[in-house]
């Protein structure tokens, strides 16, 4: 051990028992430890009650780039090269904000903050803090976070504020993006699936891991986690932070979540259920998920929404009937989806159970009706409905049952009665790498 590394864990104090004693609160240590997995362990947290007197818009990568908005646009990476240059040892230097993060995702977390209904709201959180963060060193109140608008299909690659090196936005380990899914494909990024599901607990979760997984957390954030350079941090769920455009990722499914309310749907009440962080005068603070809710109180509005292709007050959702390890669509959505579907449809797999069947190093599944061979082409192959990825997290994927929301509009023609869902395995190409085998999920939902 180094004597740098040594000197970092005297000042860190590792104390399980007093992290017992206060109960709810995270683990402030994760087994890998670490500077970017390690937290200082802090007196007992304070509330923090949001209310912000004035709501900024966020804009978009793009917008922050075009002309008339230098002077924003060089604030805001000045502010982030201010963080990223703070001793590591400081509780809100970038290394801690990668802590922060880190231990909430670590193998050995029972209360992983992606797998319940913390994955937006402790996300919200984590970038609202840290755009408060910005906004003091900096001392420029108006300037409030970006977000990658990946659903534009202007927007598929990556945005080009986060590209030059030499500056702050700048990270080494991110690789050249030019892999088999740059630019971004439409249904790697498809917001519409996600906005149609009515239900907040099977679109963000519930307070129990896994209650369902939520949806959100796969689909596009999972895709475009997924889509960069094997090895880059963005590739890596736990380190993903380490890089400036993590930020900008998660400033989307923020922005979806936003969305999804603003198109009708409602959000729960979270009762007494807490995200925990240190705000910019390094005091460690709860925010109660109740108070996330209303993002307007954090001081900001998205400069534009994404926007659901049917009204969410038409779409109904039916549950598919199980007959054991086949699914049987319900009769009154059969004639809609056997015809040429006029209205999109959308498929809500939920905790997919058998992922266990494939190697540990695979992450990207395709979902069919039919059998495919192994070594086909997954969005080629006949019956082929969407894609299901999971995100490694250190060394370790398939931590879970997946859930995901596919657009099957079309897809599903001509299928009556019982569906035979399959599953299999795909390469960093998009090819199976087996055949596939009979889905095995806790519930299937048709919304349409
Ligand atoms: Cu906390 Cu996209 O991950």
């Amino acid at each position: 051990m180094s004597l740098t590394r040594r000197a970092f864990l005297h000042q860190t104090l590792v104390v399980g028992p007093v992290v017992m004693a206060l109960g709810f609160e995270p683990d402030r240590v994760d087994a890998q430890g670490g500077p970017e997995c390690t937290l200082p362990s802090p007196p007992p947290a304070q509330r923090f009650i949001p209310k912000e007197l004035k709501v900024v818009p966020r804009l978009s990568a793009a917008e922050i780039a075009d002309s008339g908005k230098e002077t924003q646009l060089k604030q805001f990476r000045d502010a982030v090269g201010l963080v990223r240059n703070l001793p590591q040892t400081d509780v809100i230097s970038w290394t801690k904000e990668i802590a922060q993060h880190c231990i909430n995702c670590a193998p050995s977390n029972t209360n992983n903050v992606h797998y319940n209904w913390q994955f937006l709201t402790w996300h919200r959180a984590y970038l609202y803090f840290l755009e408060r963060i910005l906004r003091t060193l900096s001392k420029q109140d108006d300037l409030r976070l970006v977000y990658w608008d990946w659903e534009n299909a202007k927007s598929r690659v990556l945005p080009e504020i986060y590209a030059p090196s030499g500056q702050p936005l700048y990270w080494d380990n991110r690789g050249n993006l030019s892999g088999p899914w740059w630019p971004l494909t439409n249904e790697l990024v498809d917001v519409q699936p996600l906005l149609a599901i009515p239900d907040f607990k099977d679109f963000g979760g519930t307070a129990t891991q896994n209650n369902p997984r939520p949806a959100a957390y796969l689909g596009p954030h999972a895709n475009v986690h997924n889509n960069f350079k094997p090895g880059g941090d963005m590739r890596n769920l736990q380190y993903s932070p380490r890089d400036p455009v993590f930020y900008a990722h998660h400033g989307n499914i923020d922005r979806l979540w936003t969305s999804w309310v603003k198109a009708g749907h409602k959000n729960p009440d979270f009762g007494d259920a807490k995200v925990y962080f240190y705000d910019e005068t390094r005091t460690w603070r709860y925010v109660l998920m109740n108070d996330l809710r209303d993002e307007s109180k954090l001081g900001y509005r998205y400069s534009t929404l994404m926007t659901p292709k049917t009204p969410v007050n038409q779409l109904r959702q039916f549950a598919l009937q199980k007959a054991g390890a086949r699914f049987k669509l319900p009769s009154a959505a059969a004639p809609k989806i056997t015809a040429a579907a006029p209205t999109p449809h959308y498929l809500l797999i939920q905790n997919i159970r058998n992922l266990d069947k494939f190697p540990a190093q695979i992450t990207e599944f395709g979902i069919f009706v039919g059998t495919p061979a192994g070594g086909v082409e997954a969005k080629s192959a006949k019956g082929y409905l969407g894609l299901v990825a999971e995100i490694h997290s250190g060394d370790h994927a398939h931590q879970g049952p997946l859930s995901v929301a596919l657009d099957v509009t079309s897809k599903l023609a001509g299928v009556k009665g019982d569906l035979d869902l399959t599953i299999a395995p795909l390469d960093d190409s998009g090819k199976t790498t087996a055949a596939a085998i009979p889905l095995v999920a806790d519930k299937i939902t048709l919304i349409g």
